[in-house]
Order: structure tokens, then sequence, then C-alpha cells
């Protein structure tokens, strides 16, 4: 396995590489879940390349960018260890020697959800993700469904911008208690993390009442509530939403799609999950 941290590095050994390529961009502190993205680049590409950035132009909290883990010692075993062929590392200088000036705007789809909640965020997200795009130029490239929304991001930069790459979307891994992984989740105190399955929970009965014939604003009223009575959490938003650009859906017909998405605050550490209907 190779470890890359400039550009110059990494183009020179990918232009001597013809094969096929998977890629999986991170912001590292890795987890099971993109363990699971790697192997799954590693059954469909000759190479795997893995981007361990923690992107700061995507914070817009000093405090969260700042919190957020670093373990490149740890990554680099684990990815090692999953077939990962190249990490590219780079450090925020060697990203932005000057700070980028054009900016993305995604419509719709990005003032809803974390982008009504984390402004700028999804321009920081599209100008990384371009500029990784260019320099890896993979075949295919792995985003995981926990984050769905920067999902449908990538999904419209790669056909806005005909990037000539696959888009893959696994499903979201999960503990054993159900909370969604998260490198975020190594933040959580012990009793925190005990409480945050939660979340989870809280989906799951909230599409069970969908299913069972619920209204929109009756499933949202029960989830308030439920989040109300339990004062570790702080929601920041609960959306019944259509799954193509995350509008939220005013009424539910049974057998529709819909993306059931959440975002609460446990502590100081901000979680976000989904669960999807009839997908
Ligand atoms: O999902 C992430 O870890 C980041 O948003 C990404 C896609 C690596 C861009 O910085």
């Amino acid at each position: 396995m190779h470890l890359f941290t400039t550009i110059a590095e990494l183009r020179s050994f990918l232009a001597q590489q013809p094969q096929s390529i998977g890629f999986v961009p991170t912001m590292g502190a890795l987890h099971e879940g993109h363990l699971q993205l790697i192997r799954k680049a590693r059954a469909e590409n000759e190479r795997v390349v893995c981007s361990i950035f923690v992107n700061p132009i995507q914070f817009n909290n000093a405090d969260d960018l700042a919190r957020y883990p670093r373990t490149l010692e740890q990554d680099s075993a684990l990815l090692e260890a999953a077939g990962c062929d190249v990490i590219f590392a780079p450090s925020a200088e060697e990203m932005y020697p000057s700070a980028p000036v054009m900016t993305f705007d995604f419509g719709p789809l990005e003032r809803v959800l974390e982008g009504a909640f984390r402004p700028g965020h999804f321009n920081g997200v599209g100008i990384v993700v371009s500029k990784l795009f260019h320099l890896v130029q993979p075949t295919r490239a792995y985003f995981g469904q926990k984050d769905l929304q920067q999902c449908l991001i990538v999904r419209r930069l790669i056909n806005d911008l005909s990037f000539p790459i696959e888009l893959i979307i696994a499903p979201t891994v999960r503990e054993a208690d159900g909370l969604a992984m998260s490198s975020r989740n190594r933040n959580l105190t012990d009793e925190e993390r005990a409480l945050a399955p939660f979340i989870q929970a809280e989906l799951q009965k909230a599409k069970a009442a969908l299913e069972a014939g619920l209204t929109v604003p009756q499933v949202k009223a029960e989830l308030l509530n439920a989040f109300a009575g339990q004062s570790a959490f702080s929601l920041e938003y609960f959306e019944i939403a259509d799954t193509e650009n995350l509008l939220p859906l005013e009424e539910y017909e049974a057998g529709q799609a819909a993306a059931l998405c959440l975002a609460a605050h446990l502590g100081k550490v901000r979680l976000i999950d989904n669960v999807l209907l009839n997908v």
C-alpha cells in the first residue's frame, strides 16, 4: 500500500496505473462502514484509492472541526488489511494553497435538512469531492447511505459536470444496537453512547407508524414528543422527505417512497441518521 501526501505524487503514481479505480473519499477515523466500502471497491475494481482529508471548508462550526478525530496511523493499518492500494492524505495547504473562490449551488436540494442547518457545508463538499474526482479519476466512487443528502449532492455533481464515474451508494452499517456507524461516535461519552440507539429506534417507530397509516403531521408529532421526553438529546430536525430531492412531504400515500431523516445533538456530538421506505 502507498501513502501519498502530495498531489504530484498521487498523480504521477496513478498515471502509470491504467486499471479501473475504485475510490472511497473519507475524512478518516475509519470504522466498519468505511471498511465495507473499501472491500466493495476492492471486489469491483483493479485498484482501490482512499482519501483521508478532514476538509476544513465543509465545517461551519470551528469546534466540530477541532474535535473531529484524526487517527491516520490506525486508519492506515485498517486500510491495508481491507485491501486498499493507495491512501491520499494531503494537508489543508496542499489541497487549498489559496482559499477557493468558486462556489457550488445545488439548488433546493441544498436548502433542506443538512443544508439548512449547516450553511456552506455542501459547497465545501462539492469543492473537495470535485477536486478529488479530478485528481483520482476513479471508475467508481463509493459513498454511504448514512449521508443520504451528500449522496444526492454527489449524484448531481457527477451528472452536471459529466464526470465519467459510476456512483455506488452502500447501505448504512450499524452497531448491534442499531446506532449508525460514524466517526463522530467515538466522541460520545459512555453514557451518551448507551443512549444513542434511541435515534434509530425512533426512526423505526416513525417508519412503522407511517406504514400503519398515520399522517405525516401525526408521525412527526409523535417523534418530536418522544425526543422532548429525552433531555440528553436536542433534536435539530426530523423530516419525511421525497427520496429524489429530499423536499419535505406534506402527505404520504401507502407504497410511496420516502426518506425519514433526522439530526440531533447528544452532548457535544451531532448525529444524523435516516431510514428509507419503499426504495
Ligand atoms: O463523508 C465524508 O466523509 C466527507 O463529506 C467527504 C465525502 C469525504 C468529503 O470531505
